[in-house]
């Protein structure tokens, strides 16, 4: 069995519902309190056993790059000025023996042509895709989203893809399978349609931004037409991998704050904010303040 070693971050997309937050700035550098919903995204892959973190960027790709990389200036100063505990929070965001690897997508031509973009890089290995505007929180003593998932790969073999339950009138925003319910935690899956209207959705299971794929899905990826809203799905790529190879679904522990919305982005940021170490006590009694 081979271990998932390489993941992709897409981080190429318009992030539209954020401008003009995101005019100059890529969405998945949006903080939950103090830190971008990247790292997160990074640190949850780095817990699952990867290496190598690729990373589709498109247009304003900088912060990300700069953020991931050394800050020799602010470094060298918060050394100087003593600023210990700071510096330690700045370096660590640089993941140690981890490489980091950018590809440019040329056009935000949709998630199934962002992941495309990765095949030089991933080769023949199994890989992982995390969309980090997924924010996947869990419960102290439970395993983060993404090694939830390559511990059932490793048992199991196939490709998975997150699901939860999603109210049946916003199947318009997922892509939905359908599954035969064999494994509770991994159900094969049947069929995938991206972006039904609530009447035609096969099922309320949605898929959220986590997978674990065969690289097979690049031989289908490569020769799709564009898909729902014109783009090149990643839902289209796996709807023709379920011909050749078992697809799974696993239900995840843990809860998912869509931070590609607003409201959820605020929900993320009222959840984390009342955790964080520093501030979650000041900040809880605030919010019992709040009418
Ligand atoms: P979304 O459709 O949620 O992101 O794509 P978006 O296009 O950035 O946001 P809105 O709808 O305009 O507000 C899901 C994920 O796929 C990436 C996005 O960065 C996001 O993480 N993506 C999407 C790409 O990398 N390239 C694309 O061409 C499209």
């Amino acid at each position: 069995m081979k271990k998932i070693r390489k993941a992709v971050f897409p981080v190429a997309g318009l992030g539209s519902r954020f401008l003009p937050a995101t005019k100059a700035q890529p969405k998945e550098m949006l903080p939950i309190v103090d830190k971008p919903l990247i790292q997160y995204a990074v640190e949850e892959a780095v817990a699952a056993g990867i290496t190598d973190l690729i990373f589709i960027t498109g247009r304003n790709k900088r912060a990300i790059e700069d953020h991931f990389d050394t800050a020799y200036e602010l470094e060298a100063e918060l050394d100087a000025a003593g600023k210990t505990k700071l510096l330690e929070v700045v370096r660590s965001a640089v993941p140690k023996g981890i490489n980091c690897i950018y590809i440019r997508q040329s056009a935000p031509l949709g998630l199934g042509h962002a992941v495309l973009c990765a095949r030089p890089v991933v080769g023949d290995e199994p890989f992982a895709v995390l969309l980090a505007d997924d924010f996947m929180d869990v419960q102290p003593g439970e395993k983060p989203v993404l090694a939830q998932m390559t511990d059932v790969f490793a048992r199991e073999g196939n490709s998975l893809l997150a699901v939860q339950d999603v109210p049946r009138a916003e199947t318009r925003q997922y892509g939905i399978v359908s599954v035969t319910p064999d494994k509770p935690d991994a159900a094969r899956v049947r069929g995938i349609v991206e972006k039904p209207a609530p009447e035609d959705a096969p099922s309320t299971l949605a898929v959220v931004g986590r997978y674990v794929l065969s690289n097979r899905i690049f031989d289908y990826l490569e020769v799709l037409g564009k898909g729902a809203g014109g783009e090149i799905q990643l839902t289209d790529g796996i709807a023709a991998l379920l011909d050749a190879e078992p697809v799974l679904a696993y239900r995840y522990m843990g809860t998912r704050y869509d931070c590609g919305s607003k409201l959820g982005y605020l929900k993320a940021t009222v959840a984390m904010g009342q955790k964080h170490p520093e501030l979650g006590a000041a900040f809880s009694e605030y919010l019992r303040t709040v009418k």
